[in-house]
């Protein structure tokens, strides 16, 4: 089955992504750029980031799937699914969804993914989770990166990585609307 889906993820210098159960960061450009890729997807989550957001509640305007392990789990405006096999039958798990983490959900659905949208954080940050470092790994490569801005204190630029395993030529990809 050739399955595509994107990735979204805010890390710091070491790839961190959370502390605590919480972001590291409070980036308004950042969650914008998140609101904008997107509002009125599909966002695949695991159940831990699900109740970091405000009141446990799914995102407005997107197709919530949220994934634990736990049958009796269930959350109102969210789809449930047990395991990563039931989350690929689903119909609104197409090439427009979105893992929007957190680190275990990253880890297990990484390989499913064409493009990673990475917001990078220019500091360092202590954290105790992590994205897979798609710098140091074979089957990634960066696309694109914009120049660094700045935005509430943080140094920030927006990268685009692409799978070569989906895309063995890259070129394949800069065609699309992710070339900046
Ligand atoms: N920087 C960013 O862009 C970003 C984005 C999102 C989240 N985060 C951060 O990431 C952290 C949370 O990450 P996390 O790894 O602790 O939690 P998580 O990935 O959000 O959720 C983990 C839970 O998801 C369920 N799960 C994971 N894989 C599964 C599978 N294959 N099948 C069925 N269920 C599965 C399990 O739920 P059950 O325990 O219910 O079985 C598991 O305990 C937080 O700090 C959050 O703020 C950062």
């Amino acid at each position: 089955m050739f399955i595509k889906m994107k990735l979204i993820a805010a890390v710091s210098e070491n790839w961190g992504i959370g502390k605590d159960n919480r972001l590291l960061f409070n980036i308004p450009k950042d969650m914008k750029f998140f609101r904008e890729k997107t509002m009125g997807k599909t966002v695949i989550l695991g159940r831990k980031n699900l109740e970091s957001f405000p009141g446990g509640k799914p995102l407005k305007n997107r197709i919530n799937v949220v994934l634990t392990r736990d049958k009796s789990f269930s959350c109102e405006g969210a789809i449930t699914v047990n395991s990563i096999e039931e989350l690929l039958k689903l119909d609104c798990v197409d090439e427009n969804a979105f893992v929007i983490g957190g680190e275990s959900v990253y880890r297990g659905l990484l390989g499913y993914c064409d493009l990673c949208y990475i917001t990078k954080v220019h500091e360092c940050a202590e954290c105790d989770k992590f994205m897979v470092n798609l710098d140091e790994s074979a089957d990634w490569q960066l696309l694109s990166e914009t120049e660094r801005l700045e935005d509430n204190g943080h140094i920030i630029s927006f990268c685009v990585y692409v799978n070569l395993n989906k895309y063995p030529h890259t070129t394949d990809v800069l065609s699309s609307e992710d070339k900046e």
